[in-house]
């Protein structure tokens, strides 16, 4: 059985007051026995949030990583840098960085190579735009992300968290169904255990949309592992109401 995983992505969204009595609201409502449980802030953050969660069950998530180690990439950040701050999380490839930063497959998975050998655990992102799904293209695009990270790493994929978050789910208030969740991550559940002899353990999370009231049903799918949340995890008791969805 796998423990599920619930993760914010706060996005460019928190201030220090802000950040603090988010968090604050989320230790005081954290159940005692729960499910795997992150943040992932703005790097500039991190400090803060690694003072805030010390001894809480609530883990550190960055929102993207360098694919390089140090030297001359302005604005980047490296898992060297990250691990000093205890951050256990990294997500890569979310599509607001494929599509506002053109960031490629190919750099996803060098992205995601980096944080596993510095054993930051990616939480890759794979996920169709809405022109994508209508023109029937939504396992072809998947799975061509995903065939990228699982070419670079290898057995080492067994380590990473992949999010299944279309792109037309994000942010629009329009959340895939669980049917069409469920669809996707057997497909994703699928290419995974054909490169994995241990993909069993390996947790696919869902996002776009997903709030305090669709959390259970998306939650209660076979191969739904999770949950990747923006916009909800941003009121402790929306991410609240999710965390205690997974069980
Ligand atoms: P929303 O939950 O705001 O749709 O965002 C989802 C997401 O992009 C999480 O990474």
């Amino acid at each position: 059985m796998r423990k599920k995983l619930i993760a914010g992505n706060w996005k460019m969204n928190g201030s220090l007051a802000a950040n603090q009595a988010l968090v604050e609201a989320l230790v005081a409502g954290m159940p005692v026995q729960c499910c795997d449980v992150a943040v992932c802030a703005p790097a500039p953050y991190l400090s803060q949030l690694q003072t805030l969660l010390r001894n809480s069950p609530i883990a550190l998530g960055a929102q993207d990583v360098s694919a390089h180690d140090s030297g001359a990439f302005t604005g980047e950040v490296s898992v060297a840098m990250l691990k000093e701050f205890g951050v256990r999380y990294a997500i890569v490839g979310h599509s607001e960085r494929r599509q506002y930063h053109g960031e490629s497959d190919v750099v996803v998975a060098a992205k995601a190579q980096r944080a596993l050998a510095a054993g930051i655990t990616p939480i890759v992102c794979v996920g169709e735009t809405l022109a994508e799904r209508e023109a029937g293209k939504t396992e072809e695009v998947v799975k061509r992300q995903l065939a990228a990270v699982i070419h670079t790493n290898g057995h080492c994929i067994s380590e990473i968290v992949v999010a299944y978050e279309p792109v037309w789910a994000i942010g629009t208030g329009k959340t895939a169904s669980p049917e069409q969740a469920q669809h996707v991550h057997a497909v994703l559940r699928a290419q995974l255990k054909a490169a994995s002899t241990h993909s069993d353990r390996i947790l696919i999370l869902y996002g776009g949309s997903m709030n305090a009231a669709n959390a259970a049903q998306l939650l209660a799918q076979a191969d739904i592992d999770g949950g990747l949340i923006g916009g909800a995890s941003l009121k402790a008791p929306d991410f609240l109401t999710i965390i205690a969805a997974a069980g």
